[in-house]
Order: structure tokens, then C-alpha cells, then sequence
């Protein structure tokens, strides 16, 4: 089973996605958490790429193969084998953020980036998606006032972000079977609980033996 978890800055996933992965574990699933861009030795070397702030020239387009090479780095070296061994993968961002970010955010083609997508991919899909929604500004300052890691991805205009908001919120709307919408505006708590009811109606408690 693969999950993946997205939603704009500030939405609070790398604070839920312990929490859930706890969750999948109580309900007799083993689980893996990965993370993009990064989440292996090439990846996390991309990583660093992208995120420079004094990367300032890169055009949309590189920015665009360099998440997908450490994306499919990441399939092919993590997220494939787990899957095929039975592990449910549960991922902080996947092949719907470069829609969300480099589609909707930065107006790319979304068909050229489907095609993209598909190719480094492989073709593998979420079998479940939880977007944390939250308000643009109020994901921003979040990150502001938490101390988070600051890089040159955040430092676009609010403009970009709403952008990037509505494009997750269509993409959610187009598929309703796969997206699954959680109000990441409540409390941490309240947020956790609706993350793991939305799991539990893909993954029934494995009877323990
Ligand atoms: P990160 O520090 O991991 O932020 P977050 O905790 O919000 O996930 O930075 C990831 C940034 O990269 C984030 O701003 C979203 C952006 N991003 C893209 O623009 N396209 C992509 O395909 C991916 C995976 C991330």
C-alpha cells in the first residue's frame, strides 16, 4: 500500500507523518517513511541542489528534472522493493507536488509534466493521497515562527503559493477516490486523528498471529 502525504508549505506534514506511520504500526503493519526531494544518498545530493539560495538562476525547467531524478531514484531504490515485500510505504510529498508547484505554481504544461511524471515514475500511483490544506498565509508564517529550514523555495510570492494551494485543491476535486482532503487549519491533534481515519478506510486492522 502507498500513501502519500502533500500539502502547501507550512501545512504541518513532517509533523503528522510519524504519528501516522505509529498508527499503521498499531494496525499490525510494517511501514517506511520516505521523503522528496531526497530520501536516498543520490536524492539527498539533489536535494542540495535544489534547495541552495544561491541557486537563484535555476530556470523551472531544471528545477523540474531535478526533482524527478531524485524521484525516481527514490521509486526504484525504495518505494518499488518495499512495496513489492508487502511494506505499506507512507511518503512526505510524491509525483503531485511537481503537478502542484511546478504546474499549477509555476504554470508548466500540466500534460508535459504527466508525461514526464509517468516516465520517472514508472507509473507507480498512490493508492492514497491526504492533502493538509491550510491558508496560505497562515502556512507561511507557521513556517516562519516554527524556525523551520528556510530555502530558496519558500521565498516565492504569496501569489505562487495560492497557486500552488487551488492547483492541489483541483487535483484533489478531479479524484476524489485517491484524495483524500484534511483541514490542516485544526489543531495538531485534531489533524493527526483525521489522517488516520482517512487511512483506516484503505487498511483494516491485520488480525495479530
Ligand atoms: P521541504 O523543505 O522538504 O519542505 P516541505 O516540508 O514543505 O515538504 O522542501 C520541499 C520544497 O520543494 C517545497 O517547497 C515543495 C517543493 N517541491 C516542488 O516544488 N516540486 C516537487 O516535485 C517536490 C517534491 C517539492
Amino acid at each position: 500500500m502507498f500513501i502519500t502525504l502533500e500539502g502547501p508549505d507550512g501545512s504541518g506534514k513532517s509533523m503528522q507523518i510519524g504519528g501516522l506511520a505509529e498508527f499503521i504500526r498499531s494496525q499490525g503493519y510494517e511501514v517506511i517513511t520516505t521523503r522528496e526531494p531526497g530520501g536516498t544518498a543520490i536524492g539527498d545530493q539533489i536535494r542540495e541542489v535544489i534547495m541552495r539560495m544561491d541557486n537563484k538562476a535555476m530556470h523551472p525547467r531544471t528545477e523540474i528534472l531535478l526533482f524527478c531524478a531524485a524521484r525516481a531514484q527514490i521509486v526504484s531504490e525504495v518505494i518499488k522493493p518495499n512495496l513489492e515485500k508487502g511494506v505499506v510505504v507512507l511518503s512526505d510529498r510524491y509525483a503531485d507536488s511537481t503537478l502542484a508547484y511546478q504546474g499549477y505554481g509555476h504554470r508548466i504544461d500540466l500534460d508535459i509534466l504527466r508525461r514526464i511524471l509517468a516516465f520517472v515514475t514508472d507509473g507507480l500511483t498512490p493508492d492514497l493521497t491526504l492533502l493538509l490544506d491550510v491558508d496560505v498565509e497562515k502556512g507561511l508564517s507557521r513556517r516562519h515562527s516554527s524556525g523551520g529550514e528556510w530555502n530558496r523555495l519558500d521565498d516565492y510570492e504569496l501569489a505562487f503559493h495560492q497557486r500552488v494551494r487551488n492547483g492541489y485543491l483541483e487535483l484533489a476535486a478531479a479524484d476524489p477516490k485517491r484524495w483524500k482532503v484534511i483541514d490542516a487549519g485544526n489543531s495538531p491533534q485534531q489533524v493527526q486523528l483525521a489522517l488516520q481515519e482517512a487511512v483506516r478506510t484503505i487498511l483494516k486492522p491485520k488480525p495479530r498471529g
